[in-house]
């Protein structure tokens, strides 16, 4: 259809009618048609002690919120445990200049189911579930139809996001969660909690990649560059998928670490040129999880004719890309976000078959602002989960 002058004036019509049913509707919400409409306490009454910074100093302390009620199809628990991810440590500090505070952080949250609403279907009081890096999404665009609510335009996020009742949420450095239970991942019986909980970001994160880019086919090579806490959870969910796995990365003194404590098959040091030679041209894939500004070039060129180089990580500026080397041997560069819950869903049931959890560091909460500063230096291997259930004092 062109854009006509009068097809315009009529879009914008179509808008301001929206607009207008909205407004209508939220007014007769809450003031008109709903004389008893309720006060934000009365829609908040659950207290919650949680962990926050009120500005992008970025120091964490104890705060009082609330949350609302178990609705219908909402689940509440506590929270156990719940993993510090670099996005975080971003958020906390305003490092995206959209932190909206205070901002209680944290999207890798377990814990125990303790009340469900009367129409949740999936779970039940005393089962051990989950909550990712989202609460919501829009239920309606075509991403949601497709169980990719991580690609909703409308998803909301687990932390610093508004929820549909227009109010703040607040992630998981806090000992209660409400959430829709469309949201909620069940964690099956033989995964820990504490270790498992890094997998609803981190595991998640690359578990989606290697499986939509066909990188999880028995007998492949895939490269993980960077061994933090996405890429050491990256080599053990490829090497359960029984594909080659080349860890590759600055620093020679993680090679024994990648292959012994993680069941890399071999290790690269980007730095060394005669290494990355001799290794041009053998990999199926590459899930690159490194957030730092890096040339792509040695990448590519590490790549087989049609390979596929996956970027999970969001470097501040942007790369350069040499798009020659990805013309002659039909290369791919492509971007990949989490994952949507069902995958979520599916990733955790794998890891649980095949007995695979983050290698975590469990500190106390009140160690949190210590944690940070040693994850900005990456000094942790390979993630930090705070014990909320022990020592989140009520
Ligand atoms: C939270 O509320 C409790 C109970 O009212 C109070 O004792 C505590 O000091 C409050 N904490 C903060 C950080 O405001
Ligand atoms: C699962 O992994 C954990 C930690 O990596 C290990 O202690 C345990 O023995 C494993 N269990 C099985 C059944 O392989
Ligand atoms: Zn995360
Ligand atoms: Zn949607």
């Amino acid at each position: 259809m062109a854009w006509t002058t009068s097809s315009i004036t009529s879009a914008s019509a179509i808008v301001l009618f929206l607009h207008y049913i909205t407004l209508s509707l939220s007014q007769g919400g809450f003031s008109f048609t709903s004389p008893m409409a309720k006060s934000p306490e009365e829609q908040h009454p659950v207290n919650v002690v949680g962990w926050a910074a009120e500005d992008s100093s970025g120091v964490l302390a104890p705060i009082n919120i609330s949350r609302r009620a178990t609705g219908e199809k909402d689940v509440t628990f506590k929270v156990l445990y719940c993993g510090i991810c670099h996005t975080d440590l971003h958020q906390i500090k305003n490092d995206w200049g959209n932190t909206i505070y205070p901002v209680i952080p944290g999207h890798e949250i377990a814990g125990v189911v303790t009340e469900v609403g009367g129409k949740v279907l999936k779970f039940k009081v005393g089962d051990r579930v989950g909550v990712g890096c989202l609460v919501g999404s829009c239920h309606s665009c075509e991403n949601c139809a497709n169980d990719l609510e991580n690609y909703c335009p409308k998803m909301i996020l687990t932390y610093n996001g508004i929820y549909h009742d227009g109010t703040p949420t607040y992630g998981g450095y806090s000992n209660i969660m409400v959430c829709d239970e469309s949201f909620v991942i069940s964690i099956p019986e033989n995964l820990p909690l504490d270790a498992c909980a890094p997998l609803l970001c981190a595991g998640i994160t690359t578990y989606s990649p290697l499986r939509y880019f066909g990188l999880d086919k028995p007998g492949m090579h895939v490269g993980v560059v960077g061994l933090g806490g996405l890429g050491h959870v990256a080599v053990k969910l490829a090497k359960a998928f029984g594909v080659k796995v080349t860890v590759i990365s600055t620093s020679p003194d993680k090679k024994i670490e990648a292959i012994d404590r993680l069941g890399a098959d071999s290790f690269l040091v980007s730095r060394d040129p005669d290494q990355m030679q001799a290794a041009m041209g053998t990999m199926d894939g590459i899930i690159d999880t490194v957030s730092a500004t890096h040339p792509l070039l040695p990448l590519i060129g590490l790549l087989k004719s049609h390979g596929k180089l996956v970027m999970v990580g969001a470097p501040e500026k942007p790369l350069e890309l040499p798009v020659l080397p990805l013309l002659t041997e039909r290369k791919l560069v492509a971007g990949s976000v989490i994952g949507g819950i069902k995958e979520t869903q599916e990733m955790i049931n794998f890891a649980a078959k095949h007995n695979i959890t983050a290698d975590i560091e469990l500190i106390p909460m009140d160690y949190v602002n210590t944690a940070m500063e040693r994850l900005a230096k990456t000094d942790v291997r390979y993630r930090f989960v705070i014990d909320i259930g022990n020592t989140l004092k009520n």
